[in-house]
């Protein structure tokens, strides 16, 4: 069970099998870089990709599970290029953007970046005659996934804080309107009570000062083609997916923890982090890593 003490903590472990253990909607925010597929004709675990596909849908049926009603799933992915028969591309990104929406998960976004070099073995031939032809590939994409389960359980009024509220409809999309009818609350100049949803309630909760985004990140980003020079632009995709899709105090979980960079980024951000990773010794470099970053102080 997830508890208030194993926030900024890393657990060892597979992801699937240590979130069994999560309740639901325990965190914030889900950020994260899945790892990526290669035929098991170079080793890997999966004996196809069909298998990838299933292993990673499995997992971020449970990331949906645990995250918070409209909140994010931030995936960091590319197509790759693998050798089972034949060298093939494979649609990596079509198959998260497919099993994340029948998952129940708004699709959003898909924030393209590019390498400054190509990562695919096609940078090795470029045969100049018809047919032949292939780029190279130096596209990666942020996914922006959005959970959105209807619910219409009451929930009380932003400003008096009463449960004293009636049904004021529903949205195209199935998220339910409230209107405050505290006769004491604050009025429009037509005489409505406040009306909200749980997620408009969520979103006027950031715009405060502390949560303002810094421009060099709103502008970066801004295009949803990114181009950058800089190979450790990876660095900033957490940091951008935090600052954007979360406030300061939240909870951000990366299954994929690697070395940490959504953990660095999350405290840099002031937010709490958790990860799990099952590679002992990168576990054991993400803990050191976070222990020279971690918190000195407390964030509040
Ligand atoms: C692409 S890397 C993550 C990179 C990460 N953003 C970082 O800062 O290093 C994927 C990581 O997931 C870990 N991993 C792969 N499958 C896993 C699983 N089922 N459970 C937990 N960790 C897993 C790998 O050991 C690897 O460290």
């Amino acid at each position: 069970m997830l508890r208030d003490g194993e926030k900024d903590t890393i657990i060892l472990g597979n992801c699937l099998e240590v979130m069994q253990d999560f309740p639901d909607s325990c965190v914030d925010l889900v950020v994260t870089s899945p790892p990526r597929y290669f035929s098991s004709k170079t080793g890997s675990r999966y004996e196809s990709f069909d298998e990838y596909v299933a292993a990673m849908r499995d997992v971020f049926y449970e990331c949906i599970r645990i995250v918070k009603n409209h909140r994010y799933i931030i995936i960091n992915v590319s197509d790759v290029f693998t050798e089972e028969k034949v060298l093939r591309r494979k649609p990596v990104v079509a198959s998260f953007i497919l099993f994340m929406s029948k998952m129940g998960c708004e699709y959003e976004d898909n924030i393209v970046w590019c390498r400054d070099e190509g990562v695919s073995s096609r940078l090795i031939s470029s045969t100049p005659y018809p047919y032949y032809f292939k780029p190279v590939y130096r596209r990666e994409s942020i996914l922006v996934f959005r959970k959105n389960i209807p619910n219409d359980e009451k929930i009380p009024c932003p400003i008096c804080g009463k449960m004293m509220v009636q049904r004021n409809g529903t949205s195209r999309d199935g998220v339910q309107s409230w209107e405050c009818v505290n006769p004491d609350c604050r009025k429009s100049e037509h005489n409505r009570g406040k009306r909200f949803t749980e997620r408009s309630v969520l979103m006027e909760s950031a715009v405060t000062e502390e949560n303002r985004i810094p421009e060099g990140i709103m502008n970066a980003f801004r295009t949803d083609v990114v181009d950058v020079k800089n190979i450790y632009f990876e660095l900033s995709i957490p940091e951008f997916a935090i600052l954007c899709y979360s406030k300061k105090g939240d909870l951000v979980f990366d299954p994929f923890f690697g070395k940490g960079d959504t953990g660095y980024a999350a405290i840099k951000s002031h937010r709490h982090y958790l990860g799990t990773e099952e590679d002992e010794s990168v576990y054991r470099k993400a803990k050191n890593r976070m222990a020279v970053f971690g918190y000195s102080t407390p964030l509040f």
